[in-house]
């Protein structure tokens, strides 16, 4: 069997024991979760860089706590110590993704699906003509998941790229349709991307959406839970 080029954790965040993480977290990370209205969303946040702190010290031998994480222009955050091992973390409602690589950028997505949303509506926000048009040829019952579908693809695509939703959303097109594989089909400002980048669904939590893009081809992925003992 190939060797896995991604790991990816599977971290259920309102599990944590939420007592025992908080000293792992740097002073900007304390800051940021004292800032949520909310205690359950700054408790989330707590138990996802926490997890990711964890995940980068098993990777690098280095005590949580002593991990510099530094954050590009746009926010990707990245290791300046360590730029071979790159990483990316997504979390939504009750669950975090964690995927590390060694050498290859990456980004994921996870989003909790809402079944009552308008997805025809939304993606005239969000996606592009192509994806719109993907998504509208779509049967009534797989409106949702091929939204899902549309919506975690790009958003890991442009994790992975480090770019942000600021750089647009419209100028490239993923595949969303839950029959058809998981593809990068073009992206007007990069052509080339589509043979340097790879995009594949993963497995998600009950009612969540997730996927990872990866530079180079398809990554084999060694999926696991996260064991916060
Ligand atoms: C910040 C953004 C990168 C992801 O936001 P999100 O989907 O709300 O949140 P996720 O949980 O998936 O990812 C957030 C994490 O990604 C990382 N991140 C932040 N900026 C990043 C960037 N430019 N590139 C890659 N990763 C980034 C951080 O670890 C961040 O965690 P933190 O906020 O707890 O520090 C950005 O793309 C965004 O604002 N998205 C808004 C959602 C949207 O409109 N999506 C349209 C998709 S069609």
């Amino acid at each position: 069997m190939a060797e896995a080029q991604v790991t990816v954790f599977s971290v259920a965040v309102d599990a944590a024991p939420l007592a025992a993480l908080t000293h792992l977290l740097d002073d900007d990370e304390r800051a940021r979760a004292s800032r949520f209205a909310a205690v359950r969303h700054g408790s989330r946040f707590v138990a996802a860089h926490s997890a990711l702190r964890l995940v980068l010290a098993a990777a690098i031998d280095l005590p949580p706590r002593e991990i510099r994480i530094h954050h590009g222009s746009t926010g990707k955050p990245f290791l300046p110590d360590y730029p071979g091992i790159e990483f990316n973390l997504s979390h939504s409602a009750g669950h975090a993704l964690i995927a590390i690589s060694p050498g290859r950028p990456v980004g994921i997505d996870l989003e909790a699906i809402q079944g009552d949303i308008n997805a025809v509506a939304l993606s005239e926000r969000f996606f592009s003509p192509a994806e719109r048009a993907e998504l509208a040829a779509l049967p009534a019952e797989q409106l949702i998941p091929g939204f899902y579908n549309g919506w975690t693809r790009k958003e890991a695509y442009l994790k992975g790229r480090g770019t942000g939703i600021g750089a647009g959303l419209d100028h490239f097109d993923v595949t969303l349709a839950p029959e058809r594989p998981a593809v990068l089909r073009a992206d007007r400002r990069e052509p080339d991307a589509v043979t340097k980048w790879s995009i594949a669904d993963l497995p998600a939590p009950q009612g969540y959406a997730a996927a990872l893009a990866c530079n180079g081809p398809t990554p084999a992925v060694n999926y696991r839970t996260f064991a916060w003992s």
